[in-house]
């Protein structure tokens, strides 16, 4: 690909200062906003990024393309979804809303398992043409990168149809993540026998590579932190990065066991204490906060305020699903982050950028708008403090993922 100055850019968020500081402690200045700035893109990556009147010479006769006058922003990246599913729970909704809980619903019937049933249920095609309209959603937000879990198959033949379904997408970059431990399916006894089948099968998703990181919801009626402990280090023996549903619900300590394993991050971390809070600040593991999950399910929200001030480093990301979040709206889980959990403008911006990469382990490539990281970015009228606000304002003009126009 040849090389593309992008110009007329009011102004780019680069992220270059919370990249730096690895997503920790970020204040307003770590947006690290450049004015009047210029891009060169090359071979999908940013070749240099500046002030228009740095520029140096050598750019000045290349392909040219205009932003109007507008800004850039590093594209969001969605580190946790679970974007592969047919069907839909809302009756489900209706239920919790006359009081019947997530945990009672799923004892009759309803919850993961039933998503689980209508989705071995539909084709490929079908799976496909869902999955890639989500997609579609997620690029008209910013999004440039998201996470897919499997999950709804919870059988060797289904799970891996929603991971060949992932990989298939077009126009967006997508890491997927083995979620074979979502629930326990009808046709297991119990967690141990099923835990034994997903061994098997772990060894078949590395074999077709299909994925290269593993995730568990450890919770009451679902996985054991004992079991899950022993599942995952087989998982980590045969080279998966590893990621805890931790201590959403109830507290199991399922965020220690993140932290000991060296977990990628550790999702929800809503019922924790302030040891665990301390411990999860102080490791390499990223807090993976779910705000519109929360919210949809009226629980608790984590202590973001706290573990970021403990120097944790936070990412947000939607939990995009047919049961706890049936909303892709990134612009919604910003706003739920500083409404509801205190968090400043800047660390949502950070959090769903230099945060979300490292969640996915992406730090290098992607989430600031850097020299030699990709260019993935997307252009808006609105200026920074204008997001996560009023949710019918923000319009995002284009998406472009190594600087070609994807929406
Ligand atoms: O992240 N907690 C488990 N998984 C999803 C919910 C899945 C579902 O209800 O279908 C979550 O909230
Ligand atoms: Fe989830």
């Amino acid at each position: 690909m040849k090389e593309i100055l992008f110009e007329d850019i009011a102004s780019i968020m680069t992220m270059k200062s919370a990249h730096l500081k690895e997503g920790r402690t970020i204040v307003e200045s770590d947006l690290s906003i450049i004015k009047d700035a210029c891009l060169v893109v090359d071979g999908g990556k940013i070749k240099w990024i500046g002030k228009k009147s740095q520029l140096p010479k050598t750019y000045f006769k290349i392909t040219k393309k205009s932003l109007n006058g507008f800004n850039v922003y590093p594209g969001f990246i969605d580190c946790h979804t679970h974007l592969i599913f047919a069907g839909d729970r809302t009756p489900e909704f209706e239920m919790r809303n006359k009081g019947i809980s997530y945990q009672e619903i799923a004892r009759q019937g309803g919850g993961i398992l039933s998503t689980v049933m209508q989705t071995r249920k539909a084709s490929t095609v079908k799976l496909l043409e869902l999955a890639q309209e989500r997609v579609n959603e997620c690029l008209s937000q910013g999004v440039t990168t998201v996470e897919i879990k499997s999950g709804y198959g919870l059988n060797q033949k289904s799970e891996e149809k929603i991971l060949q379904v992932a990989n298939k997408l077009k126009k967006i970059n997508v890491i997927t993540t083995y979620l074979g431990a979502h629930a326990i399916p009808k046709e297991f006894k119990n967690e141990d026998d099923y835990l034994k089948q997903l061994k098997d099968d772990l060894k078949i998703i590395k074999a077709k590579n299909l994925s290269q990181r593993v995730d568990i919801f450890i919770e009451k009626n679902y996985f054991s932190k004992e079991k899950a402990k022993d599942y995952l280090e087989f998982a980590k023996s045969l080279g998966f990065s590893v990621t805890i549903h931790a201590d959403q619900l109830t507290r199991s300590e399922a965020t220690l066991l993140a932290i000991e394993l060296k977990a990628q991050s550790a999702d929800h971390v809503i019922c924790i204490n302030d040891n665990d809070k301390k411990k999860l600040a102080s490791s390499e593991t990223t807090a993976v906060l779910l705000p519109a999950a929360d919210f949809y399910l009226q629980c608790q929200y984590p202590d973001a305020r706290k573990l970021i001030d403990l120097g944790a480093r936070v990412a947000l990301a939607s939990d995009f699903n047919p049961g706890t979040c049936p909303t892709q709206n990134i612009q919604f889980v910003g706003l739920l982050a500083r409404l509801q959990m205190k968090m400043t403008l800047p660390e949502v911006f950070s959090s769903l950028t230099v945060g979300a990469a490292y969640a996915l382990g992406l730090q290098k490539q992607k989430g600031a708008l850097n020299t030699n990281m990709a260019a993935d970015f997307f252009v808006s009228k609105n200026k920074w403090n204008e997001f996560f606000y009023d949710l019918s304002n923000i319009e995002i003009h284009s998406t472009f993922i190594e600087g070609k126009k994807v929406y």
